[in-house]
């Protein structure tokens, strides 16, 4: 291991490049990132790195979006099959199908999905910034794509705005439940319930905090309460336990996980840098397109 890890090391160097992780890779690779963070902050990472080469370790919407943002680099994704399923969720002709309905609809679309989902979207938003995107935005019309469950928490706190959904989930978040919850709360009764937005609106309901995977880091780091349930994927469980030794972390869910997440490991990671493989391409078509509704988060999120 240390060995990969060495090699991983100097391979940085002689190649310039730069390593991203999301929190639900494995931690031997989140161990050795440079940049470790939710979809919103590893995006403006990669819009702004100085290195010549990002090494994605995330799933294929995150590097194609580095990509659309950091054109003139080379982007490597250790496994260029893990991807998003939610990300597939949404289909262009009810786009447009919505667009002609409604003259003033802003489409507002989750950063996990396609690149062409995006190219015909309005704005992207994550977890982290969907409702200050939403309310900021002059449009009463807002059709939310593809996460169901992100648009109605959105729509619940943005109430000045009409929201179309589109029923797009995340097979692992859309798991959790009411009774998960009493289960757990049974078991853990002082514990607070952090969940991401992409749970139902019954786990939401039930939550002491809901924000993004980074939100739930943060909230926990800062909370007085020293043990928590964690509403989402647990390879959160990393950082939280890294910057809290004194706190206990039990999930929601015993042994749900995102599958394509966990398939970035740290050989895969030496493999891409060694060999080059996992080149991210994307057309210039798609890259001119798409970028538009990833420049305007940013410009939004600011
Ligand atoms: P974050 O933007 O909170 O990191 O979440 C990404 C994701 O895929 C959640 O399932
Ligand atoms: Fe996609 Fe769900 Fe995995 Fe996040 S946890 S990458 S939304 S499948």
């Amino acid at each position: 291991m240390t060995d990969i890890k060495s090699r991983i090391e100097s391979l940085k160097k002689e190649k310039n490049a730069v390593i991203l992780a999301h929190y639900y890779v494995p931690g031997e690779v989140q161990e050795i990132a440079d940049y470790i963070g939710d979809s919103f902050y590893l995006s403006k990472i990669a819009k702004d790195a100085e290195q010549d080469t990002i090494v994605f370790c995330g799933v294929s919407f995150m590097g194609e979006s580095a990509k659309i943002l950091s054109p003139g680099k080379q982007v490597l994704m250790p496994d260029i099959t893990a991807g998003c399923p939610m990300a597939y969720m949404a289909q262009v002709e009810k786009i447009e199908e919505v667009r002609r309905k409604y003259d003033d609809v802003a489409v507002v679309c989750y950063i996990n999905s396609t690149g062409e989902l995006k190219k015909h979207s309005d704005v992207c938003v994550t977890s982290a910034n969907a409702m200050k995107i939403v309310q900021a935005l002059p449009n009463k019309n807002i059709y939310f794509i593809p996460d169901e469950n992100l648009g109605r928490y959105v729509a619940s706190k943005v109430t000045d705005k009409h929201f179309i959904f589109n029923d797009g989930f995340c097979p692992l978040h859309k798991e959790f439940s009411k009774t998960d919850i009493e289960k757990v709360r049974k078991a853990y009764p002082g514990a607070l319930l952090l969940v991401h937005p992409e749970c139902r609106m019954e786990v939401l309901e039930d939550a002491d905090y809901i924000g993004s995977t980074s939100g739930i880091i943060e909230y926990a780091s800062e909370s007085d309460a020293k043990e928590f349930i964690i509403g989402t994927e647990p390879g959160v469980m990393y950082e939280l336990e890294r910057r809290n030794p004194g706190k206990k972390f039990y999930p929601l869910v015993e042994g749900k996980v995102c599958p394509d997440m966990k398939k970035i490991t740290l050989e895969k990671v030496l493999k891409c840098m060694e060999e080059g493989t996992g080149v991210v391409e994307v057309t210039e078509e798609l890259r001119n397109s798409a970028n538009a509704s990833l420049d305007r988060m940013l410009e939004l999120a600011r």
